[in-house]
């Protein structure tokens, strides 16, 4: 009783939505839709049901929790930490401070990747995927998702599924969306920097066919403090790298041009995520690593370059 008379006094649905959209004016381009996701957020309610109840007087303990989101997101930040969570190859992933919230271009990444473990898979032997720096996980669970949707992997016990991070606490993120999607039996899980924490199952672990998806940090320091402020509250080290961009591309590039003469491997490929501004530096890189060959660049949706595709030529069957 005490909580209606509460509603009573608390202002309607239509008026919190107003005002939102007015105080997030600057901090976003897409003000009424932000303020409709974060009370929608804080009412555990869809953006559907606001605009069937905008006469309908909220709580003031509710109005207080929706003003908190928007005072936050008009400080720009990102609208996924604040609902926990983030819309991803149509996937829903968890997301906290400790890992990048996925993109849309990504998932030209995880695109790529499906088409390569196709061809792949019509091949004999086992093969080792890897995805490396692999935060929310939305790289290799959206893989996974997708290979069980179409039936691909079903009855198949040829791919062993890896993914790595340099940040434990990204790690703890990636184990939890695994278990969400119900795959956490699929993928094993490793921390430590780039292919460190896998040569030895590379090595060893009797694949005739490796391939690597990986998305690393590659945004120079000249743009990463040009960015908009809601980019500085993702974690610098998943967005920034030193040379202009490409030291921890570079670093993996190198590593797998050492990964040469492995006997029974006949297929090493990777896919790298890049900023479509690096594909000629990125070309140079790889003209000087004597084992590697770059297959090409696909494009996103915007149609700018952002995978490269990269083999090993000493490990071509
Ligand atoms: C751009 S984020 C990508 C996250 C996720 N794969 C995605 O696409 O949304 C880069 C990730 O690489 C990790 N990382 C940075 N340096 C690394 C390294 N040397 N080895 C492994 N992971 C690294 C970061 O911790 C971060 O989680």
């Amino acid at each position: 009783m005490k909580r209606a008379n509460k509603a009573k006094g608390g202002k309607t649905i239509k008026a919190i939505l107003n005002q939102a959209a007015q105080k997030l004016k600057k901090a976003s381009t897409t003000p009424e839709l932000d303020a409709e996701v974060l009370t929608g957020y804080a009412l555990n309610k869809k953006r559907s049901w606001l605009f069937s109840n905008l006469q309908q007087k909220i709580d003031p303990n509710k109005t207080q929790k929706i003003e908190s989101l928007i005072e936050k997101r008009a400080e720009q930040v990102p609208i996924a930490y604040l609902i926990k969570k983030k819309e991803f190859f149509n996937l829903e992933f968890k997301v906290t401070k400790d890992v990048l919230v996925p993109r849309p271009e990504t998932e030209t990444l995880v695109e790529q990747s499906l088409i390569k473990l196709k061809k792949s898979l019509q091949h004999p032997g086992k093969i080792l995927f890897i995805d490396i720096g692999t935060a929310s996980g939305c790289i290799i669970i959206s893989i996974i998702k997708e290979l069980q949707r179409k039936k691909i992997i079903n009855g198949l016990n040829k791919l062993d599924f890896f993914a790595t991070d340099i940040s434990g606490k990204a790690l703890k993120v990636a184990k939890c969306n695994a278990e969400k999607h119900q795959i956490s039996d699929k993928i094993d899980f490793f921390s430590g920097s780039l292919l460190k924490p896998i040569l030895t199952l590379i090595n060893t672990g009797g694949y005739s066919q490796v391939v690597i998806a990986s998305n690393l940090p590659y945004i120079s320091k000249e743009k990463y403090e040009k960015a908009k402020k809601t980019i500085k509250f993702e974690p610098k080290k998943a967005l920034l790298a030193g040379d202009g961009g490409l030291k921890v591309i570079r670093k993996l590039l190198e590593q797998l041009n050492n990964l040469a003469g492995l006997g029974e491997i006949r297929d090493i490929a990777a896919m790298l995520e890049i900023d479509s501004e690096q594909a000629h530096r990125i070309k140079k890189i790889i003209k000087q690593l004597n084992n590697l060959k770059l297959i090409g660049f696909s494009k996103d949706l915007n149609r700018k370059d952002r995978v490269a595709t990269v083999i090993n030529k000493c490990t071509m069957g």
